[in-house]
């Protein structure tokens, strides 16, 4: 399934630059035009759920070839959506100041498929190449749901690879303050889903299933690490949650759910919390997936309230895996002179600061 998303921005003609972004690191294949960083001309998303959904997860190599097979398509959209001009060549996007894409971390297949389209497309127009970090480009998603946004801040990333906790003391400057010891946030949804018996991608059905159940029925553990660190864990909690529903088949799964989703938003939000407090930082951004949870969302404003400080939460098509995200980041990789050779690689197991 294709689709457009975002606001419908104002088409080029007036001044700005305009970065094309590409993401191919798991099962979406996106394009999107951003002007100046910021301004979402186009994102479209071509999405590979339900072609994955009848194996119960993300299977790399159909996922390259779906990449493969549909990417012209979709940066095709992407242009032609941005209104930029097909010239009498037939070539498009001169108006473009570069090409940015995802090179890690992700699935190194899928990752290529976008890498290696990019690569060509920059040398054909004589265009920069700008070599995105997924994570960050997360974390920038903000910068388009929130135009005014300028660090520092810290921000939450759940995505369905990783759980971080990051120091934002610049776009270009980013730090870890903490991490999962185990899962990541979206795969205990995907795992916890499954034990539902609820179809992948399990982190939207969890959310579904959870706003009719009572968190209060049961109490779930929360990961407690101590005050030392920021790290979180949710193994234990899966695994409560695999014995909860093996010895008492009578629960409501709903209630279950909600349980769940409660516990993980504690999990992550204690340290995230506490962080703003120790580094005396006053915003807290969400980004990723599981940023797309209604509870972590309510729970996160609502703690907000009550400390003091300030929650930014994107909305759910800038959560989860998008190329304007990528276009945007790509710009600020422009604009700080980290430009990439044609030689770059794909980086499957990308940190947050490489
Ligand atoms: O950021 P993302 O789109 O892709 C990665 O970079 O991983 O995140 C996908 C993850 C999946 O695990 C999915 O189940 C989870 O985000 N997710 C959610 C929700 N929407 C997506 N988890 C909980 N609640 C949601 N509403
Ligand atoms: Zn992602």
């Amino acid at each position: 399934m294709t689709r457009s998303t975002g606001p419908a921005g104002s088409r080029p003609g007036c001044a700005g630059r305009l970065m094309l972004g590409v993401e191919t690191s798991c099962d979406e294949t996106s394009a999107a035009v951003v002007r100046d960083g910021r301004e979402v001309l186009s994102n479209v998303v071509s999405s590979q759920v339900d072609i994955h959904r009848r194996f119960g997860g993300v299977v790399p190599e159909v996922a390259s070839r779906n990449h493969a097979a549909c990417i012209v398509q979709v940066v095709d959209q992407a242009l032609r959506e941005a209104g930029l001009h097909r010239r009498s060549d037939g070539t498009v996007g001169a108006e473009l100041a570069g090409v940015a894409v995802t090179c890690g971390p992700g699935l190194v297949g899928a990752l290529l498929v976008g890498l290696s389209f990019s690569k060509g497309m920059a040398y054909a127009l004589g265009k920069p190449l700008l070599a995105v970090n997924h994570i960050q480009a997360h974390v920038y998603a903000n910068a388009l749901a929130y135009p005014e946004l300028e660090p520092p801040f810290v921000c939450l990333t759940v995505s369905g690879g990783h759980t971080d906790l990051v120091m934002v003391d610049g776009w270009m400057s980013m730090r870890l303050l903490g991490k999962t010891r185990d899962d990541a946030a979206g795969e205990a949804f995907d795992k916890v889903a499954r034990l539902l018996e609820l179809p992948y991608p399990g982190g939207p059905e969890v959310d579904r299933l959870a706003a009719s159940g009572n968190a209060e029925v049961v109490r779930l553990p929360r990961a407690d690490l101590g005050d030392a660190t920021y790290d979180t864990s949710f193994s234990g909690l899966k695994t409560a949650v695999a014995r909860l529903l093996s010895r008492h088949s009578s629960l409501r799964r709903e209630d279950v759910a909600a349980a769940f989703q409660s516990a993980v938003a504690d999990s992550l939000l204690e340290p995230a919390f506490r962080a703003l407090n120790d580094l005396g930082v006053d915003l807290l951004v969400l980004a990723g997936g599981v940023a797309a949870n209604s509870e972590v969302r309510r729970r996160a404003l609502a703690r907000a309230a009550e400390c003091g400080r300030r929650v930014l939460v994107p909305p759910p098509w800038l959560c989860t895996d998008n190329a304007a995200m990528v276009a945007g980041l790509g710009f600020e990789y422009l604009s700080a002179g980290r430009v990439a050779d044609l030689s770059h690689n794909a980086f499957p197991s990308m940190e947050l600061t490489s």
